[in-house]
């Protein structure tokens, strides 16, 4: 796959419309001049994710994710930047001219593309040897039709059979051009500490997973043998292409039917799903007998309401599952279990009736999570007050979870009732139970809050990357005791200077005006050379003016980033773009100046109107050719930024200056000009005050250590002369604050 042309990726980028784009994910309301949904990338029940068409951004106000079209695409779809462009161009229609890549982007590229590329190989090969050879049809396909699957699920779920020898396989992907490397990683081929290769899959009976947009992403082979000693099933490993967590068996082929009933029904096993569609039952996925992650609950959110679960009637089973349900109720999913008469799983039950009879069974068995719980835990708690109490509080703790406050009530007289006990008591335990999660909740926020904080002064750039190429992002190598030997050096990157809370705040300040305002006109300052001559300044000027004045620069890295392709985009790319954006506002200021005064003209009215019409449409061309210009000027920066490939600072660009979509709907709109000379000064000087102060501070250290005479002299004047500068700003930054 080759990179696409900065052209053609200029030619996409101005054909996408965010609204559009996310409009195909989740569903958004006008609000304003943006739009408002349910976000995406975290569970939530009232929406905080905001999309502004104008800027081209989206950010959630809640979970604080922000980035571009293509970002959006990257995150969610798990794409690539290419392909999120290809998606881009496939939408809008848009030809694509392929430029060459670089070595190491083409192998990156390649690597992906090679994986889906030969497990599109392995499947084709395990659906061929069920349906063509003789092992497959008397071994595969027979035990598929003995357990009742129909041709029609074989070609719908792409069942299939790999041959019970050691390297089938493995050889005729070598031999169709496939590389040992891409079989290994994919899973398909194991190989030995003796360097010799065989099937993973051999002998077994094959379930291709899929992923939401239908690509194969892994397998899970199943045998055919009764020993114990062998494995029942043996699934393809995580890669660059599978994350297991990111996956929901059957959801691609169930995705349509969700989305129209707006539940989801989980099961544990490939078997059940299959035979639930081969019954109608087609809003069906498994969770592969293991727990929901957030990823798979927040997938199943993007197409449902509810969650219905079905268990079989085996006791520790559903106590066991109990458990790990709560992540859906406080995802604000209603939950709803169907309990399968004794003896049966969904597999058989499924098969043992005729469709009508299943989903009439599940409509009619339906029963809430709540009562269901309450059933089970009171049944098995029987009249021991200590059993039934703890039973109680493990109930009380599920409904503390649910995040709808009228829900909860409800839920709660449900349980007094079935429980017998008065609701006020319970009431007062839930409150402890709901306060307490609230905490919880509040600390790893907070946590979290400061986590993220350190990473983005730290920056990792290795998470970074992988989580832009879809690849979950690597656990940092544990340190641990004993292990003196690092495998790997540390990364050095710039990105590893620390950069106080401080002065991080203050930086992030200017560098948002840097943002918002970029090359708007600010003032007018005398030339330093000859002091006669006024030169006008735009924001991203008067930033560096002053910077250059006291020798300062940014130093998180990424601000410092945005900075250095700042300026250059300001020498480089805005004397053209510039010049024929000006060209382009004059001609229609006089297109419109002729326009108006043929119109003037032709009303024939005496000369006095005519002139006081005139001047009046002249004031209005003039404000709408300062509004494009101020509207240029100051977009200019953002707008070429966010059309960098790449991802860390296109995000960075889109958290920084998004605020103002809520800000400009609570504010009357500013004139940006004032706006802009305002407050800037303001932020810069702050900036300049805190490094001032820690340059105080890190003197008052150097004070305390052992120092000569003369070094002591010198530390104390440079202190005193700092102490009265910063005394100065000190009285300016206040000076400002109070300002009308
Ligand atoms: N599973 C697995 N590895 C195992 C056992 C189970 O990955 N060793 C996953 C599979 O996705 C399986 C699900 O857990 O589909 C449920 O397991 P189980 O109930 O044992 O299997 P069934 O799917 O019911 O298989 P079958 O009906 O063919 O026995
Ligand atoms: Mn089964």
């Amino acid at each position: 796959m080759a990179k696409i042309d900065r052209v053609t990726v200029d030619k996409i980028l101005d054909a996408t419309n965010i609204v559009d784009v996310v409009s195909d994910f989740v569903s958004l309301k006008k609000r304003g001049s943006s739009y408002l949904g349910l976000c995406p990338f975290h569970n939530e029940r009232t929406p905080s994710f905001s999309v502004s068409p104008s800027r081209g951004i989206f950010k959630c106000f809640s979970c604080g994710k922000a980035g571009t079209a293509v970002s959006f695409l990257m995150d969610l779809e798990s794409m690539n930047y290419t392909e999120a462009l290809k998606w881009l161009a496939r939408k809008y229609n848009i030809e694509i001219k392929e430029r060459e890549l670089t070595s190491e982007e083409k192998e990156a590229d390649a690597a992906r593309e090679r994986m889906f590329a030969v497990n599109e190989f392995a499947l084709r090969y395990f659906e061929e040897t069920l349906a063509d050879t003789e092992d497959g049809r008397a071994i595969g396909l027979s035990y598929f039709r003995e357990r009742g699957i129909s041709d029609a699920m074989i070609k719908r779920f792409h069942l299939g059979y790999a041959q019970d020898r050691p390297d089938d396989l493995y050889k005729k992907a070598i031999a169709a051009g496939f590389t040992e490397r891409h079989l290994v990683e994919t899973g398909l081929a194991i190989k030995t500490e003796r360097g010799t290769l065989y099937d993973r899959f051999k002998g077994r009976v094959i379930y291709p997973v899929h992923s939401l947009s239908g690509r194969v992403v892994a397998f899970g082979g199943r045998t055919l043998r009764k020993e114990k000693t062998v494995a029942k099933y043996v699934n393809s490993p995580e890669s660059l292409i599978y994350s297991k967590s990111r996956e929901l068996y059957g959801m691609y082929q169930a995705r349509t039917a969700i989305a129209k009933k707006k539940d989801c029904i989980l099961v544990e096993g490939y078997m059940d799903v299959i035979s639930m569609h081969q019954a109608g039952v087609e809003n069906v996925v498994a969770s592969s007998g293991t727990s929901l992650t957030d990823g798979q609950i927040r997938m199943i959110k993007r197409f449902a309401d509810s969650v219905t679960l079905i268990y079989d009637s085996d006791a520790a089973g559903i106590k066991a599952s109990l458990r790990g349900i709560n992540m859906l109720i406080a995802a604000g999913l209603s939950l709803r279990v169907v309990l399968l008469p004794e003896g049966d799983d969904p597999d058989s039950f499924a098969q043992n009736h005729s469709s009508g009879e299943v989903e009439a069974y599940i409509e009619e068995h339906r029963q809430d999570l709540i009562g269901f719980k309450v059933d089970v835990l009171m049944k098995d708690a029987g009249s021991d007050p200590r059993a039934r109490t703890e039973a109680i509080n493990d109930i009380l703790q599920t409904i503390a979870i649910i995040p709808d406050v009228v829900e909860q009530s409800l839920y709660l007289d449900e349980c007094a009732r079935k429980v017998g006990v008065d609701v006020s008591a319970l009431s007062a335990q839930l409150k402890r139970f709901v306060a307490k999660n609230a905490e919880t909740a509040y600390n790893r926020r907070q946590a979290d809050k400061a986590r993220e904080s350190i990473s983005d002064i730290a920056g990792s750039a290795s998470s970074q990357r992988s989580s832009a190429d879809g690849i979950p992002p690597v656990e940092p190598p544990v340190d641990m005791a004993g292990e003196k030997e690092l495998k790997s050096p540390p990364v050095q990157s710039a990105q590893s200077v620390h950069v106080s809370r401080a002065v991080y705040l203050a930086e992030e300040e200017v560098i948002r005006y840097v943002l918002r305002r970029g090359l708007l006109y600010m003032c007018d300052v005398l030339r330093h050379d000859d002091d006669k001559e006024l030169v006008p300044m735009s924001v991203v000027d008067y930033v560096e003016y002053e910077f250059r004045f006291d020798n300062i620069t940014f130093s998180h890295e990424p601000f410092a980033e945005i900075w250095r392709q700042t300026l250059w985009l300001r020498d480089n790319a805005w004397p053209a773009e510039w010049a024929a954006r000006e060209r382009e506002l004059l001609e229609r200021r006089a297109t419109a100046l002729a326009l108006g005064q043929e119109d003037i003209r032709a009303r024939g009215v005496d000369m006095d109107t005519i002139d006081k019409l005139e001047k009046a449409l002249v004031e209005r061309l003039d404000k709408e050719f300062n509004a494009g210009v101020d509207e240029f000027a100051s977009s200019f920066v953002r707008r070429h930024l966010l059309r960098s490939d790449n991802r860390e600072l296109t995000d960075l660009v889109a958290r920084l200056t998004s605020d103002s979509v809520v800000l400009s709907r609570m504010y009357p709109k500013v004139d940006p000009r004032a706006d802009a000379c305002r407050k800037l000064p303001l932020a810069v000087n702050t900036l300049k005050s805190v490094l001032l102060k820690e340059e105080l501070q890190c003197i008052t250290a150097e004070l305390g250590k052992p120092h000569g005479e003369d070094e002591i002299m010198e530390l104390m004047i440079r202190y005193r002369k700092l102490k009265e500068i910063s005394m100065e700003f000190d009285k300016f930054t206040g000076e400002i604050v109070i300002m009308p």
